[in-house]
Formats: structure tokens, sequence, C-alpha cells
């Protein structure tokens, strides 16, 4: 068996959501999606190639065998590296999440992204940053923009090459700003991602979201890079509900939030009529991304938890993938 390549990745809380995609199995965004990537919600995954006689991978996540579906969607994802690598070895994966697993944190982003770095280097695929960026959209979408660390976008595009994601500025840019995430359930979402994002094209709010996608990107760019959390915050939490506006008028609707998810928005509501800012996010569930200032965080966490009674973590920015 060649060595034991060992990846690192952050999750990410998105700004600008990711929510369609284009027809085929490449994961090419509708529109452009921009994120901080997460310092302590990050998965680490170990790859190693087998013996050319192994039939098949060998998958373990959190210490267990990952259900079929998981099982099915590492493989496919797996087979999509070797042809890249024009190899055909089977490989043998570890990963563990440092947030408990189905808490309700999406962990596909964290995972494929640090699957991307570790297989690739097993393999023996040299690719630069923008390429791995590449190969981890091919896992998740939301993937691509684990690569790099710090605050990122992701170009939407009609082919894999140009859907990648870049850095807009470091980990290190904006020391102040945390995402607090109230986590309001932690069942398993009903429909996946991968479903909503076919569905979102059955939505007739979808052109609506799109165009007014790159106005809102422009005030999320330069909130991010005038460390404006008023500017960065409103946008945010305007497309968050743009994003669901679309989940909405799916055929069949997507309905994501639970009663939490709204005592959580309003409690941040609540916090910002007393002069404290906080705004929210919400990914395809019901738990609540709030973003807030350090000074403010112990205040917002404590009232959201309170009021909704839900644990709620801690997060900022961290790096980008990489090998450990
Ligand atoms: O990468 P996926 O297929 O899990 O899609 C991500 C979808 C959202 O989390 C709802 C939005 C986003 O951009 O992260």
């Amino acid at each position: 068996m060649a060595s034991n390549v060992i990846a690192r990745a952050g999750a990410n809380i998105a700004f600008i959501k990711y929510w369609g995609n284009r027809p085929g199995a490449d994961n090419l965004p509708l529109n452009l999606s921009i994120s901080m990537t997460l310092f302590a919600c990050v998965t680490t995954t170990a790859a190693a190639l087998l013996d050319e006689n192994a039939s098949g991978d060998e998958i373990r996540l959190d210490g267990a065998p990952p259900g079929e579906k998981s099982a099915g969607r590492i493989c496919l994802f797996l087979d999509r590296v070797r042809r890249i690598a024009g190899r055909k070895e089977r490989a043998r994966v570890t990963s563990q999440n440092s947030f408990p697993t189905g808490c309700g944190i999406a962990s596909s982003a964290s995972g494929f992204a640090a699957l991307a770095v570790a297989a690739s280097a097993a393999y023996g695929i040299r690719a630069d940053a923008a390429e791995l960026s590449r190969i981890a959209r091919l896992g998740s979408g939301s993937a691509a923009r684990s690569v790099p660390g710090g605050f990122v976008e992701l170009h939407p595009g009609s082919a894999h090459e140009e859907s990648f994601a870049e850095p807009i500025a470091p980990e290190t840019h904006w020391p102040e700003l945390c995402d607090l995430i109230a986590l309001v359930s932690r069942e398993e979402k009903p429909v996946s991602s991968a479903e909503g994002h076919r569905l979102a094209r059955t939505s007739e709010a979808l052109a609506g979201r799109l165009a007014a996608i790159p106005d809102r990107a422009g005030r999320v760019r330069q909130g991010i890079l005038r460390r404006d959390l008023a500017l960065l915050g409103e946008a945010a939490e305007e497309d968050a509900l743009s994003m669901h506006a679309v989940m909405l008028t799916s055929r069949p609707p997507l309905i994501y939030w639970s009663a939490g998810t709204l005592e959580a928005m309003r409690a941040v509501y609540g916090l910002r009529k007393r002069g404290i800012e906080a705004y929210f996010t919400i990914d395809a569930g019901p738990n609540v991304h709030v973003l807030t200032r350090k000074k403010d965080a112990v205040r917002v966490a404590d009232e959201i938890a309170r009021e909704v009674g839900c644990e709620v973590l801690t997060d900022h920015a961290g790096p980008g993938a990489r090998i450990v």
C-alpha cells in the first residue's frame, strides 16, 4: 500500500449562497458564491492507495462505515480523481469531523475539500490551488470554497475548467468577525442539497434571485474588504432569505426551517433593535448562523441559547485545506 496522506479542511459559511446547478455531474453552480472558511469545524481525512487487486474502496467516517448513499457518493468522487490521475487502484479513506456527526453542520464542504487534497496527493496528481478547488467541487459545490482559507469566492462557469474558488482576503484579515452556530436541530435534512440544486430550476423566484446577485455580491465583497459588518450582514441576511424563497417556491417546495429557526431569527432581530450588531444566515437546514463581532459574541450566543433553548457553537475564519 502506498503511503498515507492526511489532509485537513474547514467547513465554510456562505454569505452569498450557491443554490441551483447546471444539469450534469460536475456541480456547476448557476451563480457565484462567497463564503468564509471556518477554523474550528474541520474534517481530517487520510487517503492511501490499496493493492491493485483490491476490489473496492474502503471508507470509514467517524470510525464507522458510511451509509449506502454517502459511500456511493464518495466512491463516485474517487472514480473522478482516478480518471484525472489515469490510475486504477482503489483507496482506503478514513475521515474524522471535529464537530459531532449528525449535529446538523454540513460536513460535505470540509469533507470533500479534505478528501480532494488527500486523494489528489495519494494518486500523484500535481494540482495547484485552483485545480484542487475544481476537484473538490466534483464532490460538493460548496467544497470548492473550502480549499482556499479566509474569505473566498467561487466562480460559477459553464464548464469544469471555469468553476473554481479564489481567495478575496486571507484568514487573518478580519479577526473580529465571528460565526455563531445555533444548533436548532440535530436531525438529518429530509432532502439533500444535491436534490435541492436540481429543484431550484423549478422555482419562479430563481430568475429574480439570479438577477439580484451581482449587486448583492458587490456589497458582500465591500463589506469584507472594509470589515463593515452592517454592509456584509445585511447583504448576507438578504441572500439567505432569497435562497429560502427559491426553496419555498420549488416544485415540490422545500421547507428546511423549524420553529427554532424562526425563534433564532427573531432573537437576532431583537438584538439588532437594541443596537447589537448581529445578522443571520441559514443553509439547507434548520440551523442558524449568526455573524457578529468577537466583543459581542458571548452575549449574542447566551441570548440565542436562552431564547431558542439550543447549543451555540462559536467559530471564525480559518485556513484553507492542507496536508498535515
Ligand atoms: O455543496 P452543497 O451541494 O452541499 O450545497 C451547498 C448549499 C448551501 O449550503 C445551502 C449554500 C452554500 O453556498 O453553502
